[in-house]
């Protein structure tokens, strides 16, 4: 069956953005990736860089963990307000809302059921695993259905912003065992946890932090 990951960029103190939800890594914004940050996502994570990042550095290969992209309407307008209306022409791109009645883009099919149901449905289909892209809020409703987390962990601090699981998540404890982890030069970190990890365990490390 398909595992749904919540592949994530999170700050040291565990935000996914800034309180006002813009993009972070936008012209202007705090969240600079280093350049071997980049260079590991393009080496092991082809397919969660978006289509116009894809084709200026030339990327053409199709991902080997990734099939489908789920995110909820928040994280999907962060790309809508640059001009993006499908940011990952390469997979199978859902987006959840309640609110938004006409999809801007063919590729993009809109959501406005249950999160969990749809994701339920989505693990039964035939393919590579379901990425779940954020945001907070999204995941949170999602909580319960995610079988792997994928930290990319960066060296910052915030104070303030949009949490891992958003501000409303329900409080339910769930332990996680660290199955891969990949530590880069420039102080990242790409953490990845599993609920209910199966008897492969690796480990690599890129460089001394
Ligand atoms: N660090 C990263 O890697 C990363 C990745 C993705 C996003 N982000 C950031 O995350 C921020 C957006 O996150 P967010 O938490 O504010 O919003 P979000 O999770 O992206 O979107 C929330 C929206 O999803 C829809 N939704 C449908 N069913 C839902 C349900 N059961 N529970 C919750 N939402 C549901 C709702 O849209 P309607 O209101 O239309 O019903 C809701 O308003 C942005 O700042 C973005 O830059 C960061």
């Amino acid at each position: 069956m398909r595992k749904l990951v919540y592949f994530i960029a999170s700050t040291l103190d565990g935000f996914i953005a800034g309180p006002d939800g813009s993009d972070p890594t936008g012209p202007g914004g705090f969240w600079s990736p280093s350049e071997d940050y980049i260079q590991h996502l393009i080496e092991e994570y082809p397919e969660t860089l978006p289509g116009p990042a894809r084709a200026a550095l030339g990327i053409t290969a199709e991902g080997v963990r990734f099939g489908t992209v789920i995110e909820g309407r928040k994280s999907y307008e962060v790309g809508l307000a640059a001009g993006v209306t499908d940011a990952y022409p390469h997979l199978e791109h859902l987006v959840f809302s309640r609110t938004l009645t006409q999809s801007p883009d063919p590729g993009v099919e809109l959501v406005d059921g249950d999160p969990a149901a749809k994701v339920r449905e989505l693990k039964h289909r035939d393919g590579k695993d379901i990425w779940l892209v954020g945001g907070g809020g999204l995941a949170g409703a999602l909580h319960d259905e995610i079988d792997r987390v994928i930290v990319k962990l960066s060296p910052l601090t915030i104070g303030s912003g949009i949490p891992l699981f958003g501000r409303t998540a329900a409080f339910a404890p769930h332990a996680w065992e660290l199955t891969d982890h990949t530590v880069l030069k420039g102080g990242a970190v790409f953490l990845t946890y599993d609920r209910n990890p199966g008897a492969t365990r690796s480990s690599s490390t890129a460089g001394p932090a």
